[in-house]
C-alpha cells in the first residue's frame, strides 16, 4: 500500500511540476506567472480543485508516446473568486507550448459542460502555441467542440477569456466567442494569421506586437476589452469584473449591502458648460451619480466617443452607456455603435440594469463611416435597446439630436424611464443647422441676414433645444435638476427591480451586421 501511495504521490508531483523547472524558469524569464501560479492568483486561497490532472495525450505519430506530461499542458478545475463557483481552464506553456491536443481539448470541454449544467461562469487563461502539430485533425477537432461549446454557453454564463501569451490561427475563435477578452500588455498576442504569413501574402512587414499586441487589439481592433499591464493585473481585473456578474442567466446579479444616505449630488450641478459646444469629461458624471470608485470601464480604449462600463447604484450593478462629448463631440459611428451594442446584449442577456447617459449630436458623416457600413452598424444599436428587456432607464444631458436620440435609448424603443436634465436639446438638428435649412429664403431676402438667422436660430433653439417639448408628449417622464440625478436613479432602478416583459416567441432575431 505504502508503494501505491508513493506513486500517486509521485504522478501528482510531476502533474504540477508541467514541462519541469527549466521551462518554468523560462516561463518566468519572460515575466510570466505558470497556470497554477496563475489559479493561485485568481481564485480565493485553497479553493481550488483540479479535475484530470492525470490525463494525458494518445498521440502515437513522431515518437510522440514517448513524451507524455500528466494534465497533458491545461490545468482544469474549479474553485471560488469572493466565494461564488467558477469553472477554470488555464493551459500550460511549459507542456509543448501549451498547444492544444485532442485530450487537452477534453478537459477544457469537460469544465465547459460542467459550468453550463451547474450555471456557473466559466474562465479561460490562454498561453498557447496553438494546435497541437503532432495531432493534426484530431486537435482542429477539438478546437472545433471547444468552439461549439462556447457559442451554446453564450448568455447562458459569463465567459471570460484572458490571453496571457501566444493566441494564434483558428485559437483565436473560442476567446472571440466569449464575452470579454483581457490581454497582458507585451506578453500576449492574438492573430490569425502571424507576420511570416502576412509577409508572404501581403508583403507588409510588421511585428508581432504591431499585428495582434494587448495595446493594437485594445486600441485599434476593439477585440480584447481590457489591457493590462502583467499577469497580476490581468488575474485581478477578472476578479473585479466578476464582482458585477450574476452566475448565470438565470440569476440576478450581486447585491452589496448598501445603506441609504445623503444621495444628493451637488457636485453635478455645474458639470456640463452652458456653451453646447463646450466638451466635457461624462466620466466625471458617472463617478459622480454612481457609488463611489464604483465605475469599471469597459473597451476604455477603443472608440472613446462611447463611454461603457459596469458601475453600481445603491449596491446594484447597472451596466453605464454613455456618449463622451470629450471624443469626436460623442458621435455615434461605426465602432461605438458596435461597442455599445455589445455591451448592451450582454447586460440583457445577464439581467444588468442599463443606465444611459445621452448627449449626442447625431451619426458621424463622411465616406469611411457609410462605406464601413454605418447604416447597419448603427442599426446594430438600435436593435439591441430595443430588443433589451431588462430595466432601462436614460438622462438626457445635454444633446440628443436626430436619429441618434431614437436610437439612445428613447422612450420609443422601449426605455422604462426617462429623465432630462433642464440643459437638454431633443431636435431634429442643432437650432443653427435647422434654421439655415427652413429660414434660408427667408434670410437671405432680410436687409441684414446675419441678424435675421440669429433671430431665426434663437426662435428654433427657444421650441425645440430644451427638453420641454419631449416632457410635454410624455416622451421625457420628469425633467430633473442633476444633483437629484443619483437619488432619481435609485427610486427608479428600485422600482423597475420586479419588471417583466415579454418579447414576441420566435426562434431568434437577426441583429443586423
Ligand atoms: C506542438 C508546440 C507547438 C505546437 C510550440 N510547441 N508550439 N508543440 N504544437 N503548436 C512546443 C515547442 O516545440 C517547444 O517545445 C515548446 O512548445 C515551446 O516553444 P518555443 O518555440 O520554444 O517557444 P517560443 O520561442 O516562446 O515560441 C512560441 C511560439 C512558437 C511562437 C508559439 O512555439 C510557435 O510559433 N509555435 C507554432 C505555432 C503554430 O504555428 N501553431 C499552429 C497554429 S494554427 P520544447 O520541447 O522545445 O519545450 C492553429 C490552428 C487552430 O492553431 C485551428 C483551430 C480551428
Amino acid at each position: 500500500m505504502e508503494s501505491k501511495r508513493e506513486y500517486l504521490l509521485q504522478l501528482m508531483h510531476r502533474a504540477r511540476l508541467g514541462g519541469g523547472e527549466d521551462r518554468i524558469e523560462r516561463q518566468h524569464a519572460k515575466g510570466k506567472l505558470t497556470a497554477r501560479e496563475r489559479l493561485d492568483v485568481l481564485l480565493d486561497e485553497n479553493s481550488f480543485e483540479e479535475i484530470g490532472a492525470l490525463v494525458e495525450h494518445r498521440c502515437t505519430d513522431f515518437e510522440m508516446d514517448k513524451v507524455t506530461y500528466p494534465g497533458d499542458g491545461v490545468v482544469t478545475g474549479y474553485g471560488t473568486i469572493d466565494g461564488r463557483l467558477t469553472y477554470v481552464f488555464a493551459q500550460d506553456f511549459t507542456v509543448f507550448g501549451g498547444a492544444l491536443s485532442e485530450m487537452h481539448a477534453r478537459k477544457i470541454c469537460r469544465v465547459m459542460d460542467l459550468a453550463m449544467e451547474n450555471g456557473a461562469p466559466i474562465i479561460g487563461l490562454n498561453d498557447s502555441g496553438g494546435a497541437r502539430i503532432q495531432e493534426g485533425v484530431d486537435s482542429l477537432g477539438g478546437y472545433a467542440d471547444i468552439f461549439y461549446r462556447n457559442t451554446l454557453a453564450s448568455g447562458l454564463v459569463p465567459q471570460i477569456s484572458a490571453i496571457m501569451g501566444p493566441c494564434a490561427g483558428g485559437a483565436v475563435y473560442s476567446p472571440a466567442l466569449t464575452d470579454f477578452i483581457l490581454m497582458v500588455d507585451e506578453t500576449s498576442y492574438m492573430f490569425v494569421t502571424g507576420p511570416n504569413v502576412v509577409k508572404t501574402v501581403t508583403n507588409e512587414d510588421v511585428t508581432f506586437e504591431d499585428l495582434g499586441g494587448a495595446q493594437t487589439h485594445a486600441t485599434k481592433s476593439g477585440v480584447t476589452h481590457f489591457k493590462t499591464t502583467n499577469d497580476v493585473e490581468c488575474l485581478l481585473t477578472i476578479r473585479n469584473l466578476m464582482s458585477y456578474l450574476p452566475m448565470n442567466c438565470k440569476e440576478q446579479p450581486p447585491q452589496l449591502d448598501f445603506e441609504l444616505g445623503e444621495e444628493v449630488r451637488s457636485g453635478l450641478k455645474g458639470m456640463v458648460p452652458d456653451q453646447a459646444n463646450q466638451p466635457y469629461d461624462i466620466k466625471d458624471i458617472i463617478r459622480e451619480i454612481c457609488d463611489e470608485d464604483s465605475f469599471l470601464e469597459v473597451h476604455e480604449d477603443y472608440a472613446d466617443n462611447i463611454v461603457v462600463g459596469f458601475a453600481r447604484l445603491a449596491g446594484s450593478t447597472v451596466g453605464v452607456v454613455a456618449n463622451q462629448p470629450l471624443s469626436l463631440a460623442g458621435v455615434l459611428d461605426v465602432d461605438s455603435s458596435r461597442k455599445a451594442a455589445r455591451f448592451v446584449r450582454f447586460c440583457d442577456a445577464f439581467n444588468i440594469p442599463i443606465l444611459v447617459l445621452v448627449d449626442v449630436p447625431g451619426f458621424l458623416p463622411g465616406t469611411d463611416q457609410e462605406w464601413n457600413g454605418i447604416i447597419v452598424n448603427g442599426a446594430k444599436l438600435l436593435y439591441a435597446f430595443s430588443e433589451a428587456t431588462v430595466p432601462r432607464v436614460s438622462v438626457i444631458i445635454r444633446k440628443a439630436y436626430g436619429g441618434a436620440y431614437d436610437v439612445m435609448n428613447s422612450k420609443h424603443i422601449g426605455a422604462d424611464m426617462n429623465f432630462a436634465w433642464p440643459s437638454a436639446e431633443i431636435a431634429v438638428m442643432g437650432a443653427k443647422g435647422a434654421s439655415e435649412i427652413i429660414f434660408k429664403r427667408e434670410i437671405q431676402r432680410a436687409d441684414d441676414p446675419g441678424a435675421k438667422a440669429k433671430e431665426k436660430e434663437d426662435m428654433y433653439a427657444n421650441t425645440f433645444a430644451n427638453p420641454y417639448r419631449a416632457a410635454s408628449r410624455g416622451f421625457v417622464d420628469e425633467i430633473i435638476l442633476p444633483e437629484n440625478t443619483r437619488v432619481k436613479l435609485i427610486k427608479a432602478f428600485a422600482m423597475l427591480k420586479s419588471k417583466v416583459r415579454k418579447v414576441p416567441d420566435k426562434k431568434h432575431g437577426n441583429i443586423p451586421t
